[in-house]
């Protein structure tokens, strides 16, 4: 049986690469003419896939942006972005065009999964009418499921096929079904009863990342007007061996998930006159943490007799996360703007990030720009960066992650 994946990015192509490698034939479909040419080229956009694993999956995976090319997979997979819109409510735009487009192309006893992030009820509520458009009857005439992607860009200690995989289908037997073309690529298949279930899991799991990351970056605040080290204090608890899970203080959440998942809930809920206070909390902490970390960066140099307005401010680190590119609501792009509201000169050194169009920037060398610099701030810790050399010869440092704790430099 052959594997249609829809919608080609951090989520698509590590698992349209995973089902190729497990043998079988896949057709990658995208409306993004430019990404189906480099992917057919060998090149990857996404760091977790090599090029090189991207070339030998060729053999077996086809791109495509025409939807009529999956009307042959036995099973389609749809990981299309689901963001918020400018109001930051869901925008479902790109999951509808999915289903619209599948609509003139599904079959018979195919099996569709959707795998993008969303509120209980987008499967049934949302797919359903429009995939039906093609005369077949989900749950009857073709199988229809939720399960939802755990992938975790960069992470190298768990992959694809050691995270266990939720799967909730329309009926029993579409979660069968679905479970079944999972079992290819995924050693644990965790069956729920409903999509509904699955698609709360997954926001389960998300909320819950961004309510302890709120949480511990507020009591980073209250840790410095107390004069206390908060990594200190989250090394003690992180000692405790059952009921505590470490999260780190830092200068906010990025990605396409954390800052967005949880307001597809927080918008859900308020049809069951709920406001969901934890995450309009969590959110409202996360996205006032960047000011924070501006005020350390004013402090910082104020003690050095300088102020924002015309020091020269080295970025170190821009993507939201370290060992990716991922520029997507990236702290770091809020405080290089912030600062340069107050005037400072900003400039930036990420090895996976070489432009900052919008921003009319590129990534510094590192030796270049540790020459006249004012202030090195490290805001994403990527692996392969010499902080160690930055703290050496850059004249005052500011770390927001905690790398260079053991090296005495003041940390968020
Ligand atoms: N990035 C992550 O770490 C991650 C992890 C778990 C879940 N998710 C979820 O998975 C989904 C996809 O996320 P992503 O990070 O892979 O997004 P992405 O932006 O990296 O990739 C999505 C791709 O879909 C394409 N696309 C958009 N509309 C399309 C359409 N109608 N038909 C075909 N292709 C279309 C885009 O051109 C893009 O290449 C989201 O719902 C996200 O929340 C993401």
């Amino acid at each position: 049986m052959s594997i249609g994946i829809v919608g080609l990015g951090y989520v698509g192509v590590p698992l349209a690469v995973a089902f190729a490698e497990a043998g079988r034939d896949v057709v990658g479909v995208d409306v993004d003419y430019a990404r189906v040419a480099a992917l057919s080229g060998g090149h990857s956009p996404i760091e977790d896939v090599s090029d090189e694993r991207l070339a030998r999956a060729l053999d077996r995976l086809r791109l495509s942006t025409r939807y009529a090319d999956l009307a042959d997979a036995g099973a389609i997979l749809v990981c299309v972005p689901t963001p918020l819109t400018r109001n930051r409510e869901p925008d479902l735009g790109p999951l509808l065009a999915a289903a619209r487009g599948l609509a003139g192309v599904i079959r018979r006893d195919q099996v569709v999964v959707l795998e993008s992030t969303s509120f209980p009820g987008t499967t049934r509520e949302h797919m359903v009418p429009l995939l039906e458009e093609s005369d077949l009857r989900a749950g009857e005439d073709f199988a229809l499921a939720y399960s939802p992607e755990r992938v975790d860009p960069g992470r190298t200690d768990h992959t694809t096929r050691t995270t266990p995989k939720v799967v909730g289908g329309l009926t029993s037997r579409c979660t069968e079904r679905a479970a079944a073309i999972y079992a290819d690529v995924v050693d644990e298949i965790v069956p729920v009863s409903t999509p509904e279930v699955a698609e709360l899991s997954k926001l389960l799991e998300n909320i819950f990342r961004s309510v302890n990351i709120a949480l511990v970056n507020e009591l980073a605040i209250l840790a410095d007007r107390m004069g206390i080290d908060i990594w200190e204090v989250v090394d003690a608890a992180a000692t405790k061996p059952y009921g505590f899970m470490r999260f780190d203080p830092g200068p906010g959440m990025g990605g396409h998930c954390l800052p967005v998942d949880p307001f597809y809930l927080a918008w859900k809920a308020r049809e069951y006159d709920l406001s969901m206070e934890f995450i309009e909390l969590a959110g409202k902490v996360n996205q006032s943490q960047p000011y924070f970390c501006v005020q350390k960066i004013e402090r910082a140099l104020n003690e050095t007799g300088k102020p924002v307005k015309g020091s020269r401010i080295l970025l170190v680190g821009v993507s939201y996360k370290a060992g990716v590119g991922d520029l997507r609501e990236s702290p770091a792009l809020r405080i290089l703007e912030l600062l340069r509201e107050r005037g400072g000169e900003v400039s930036y050194h990420d090895p996976h990030v070489p432009e900052l169009a919008e921003q009319g920037l590129r990534s510094a060398e590192l030796e270049e720009a540790l020459g006249g610099l004012d202030l090195a701030v490290i805001v994403t810790a990527h692996p392969e960066v010499d902080h160690g050399r930055i703290v050496e010869q850059a004249p005052q440092v500011l770390d927001l992650r905690g790398t260079t704790r053991h090296l005495g430099v003041p940390q968020l």
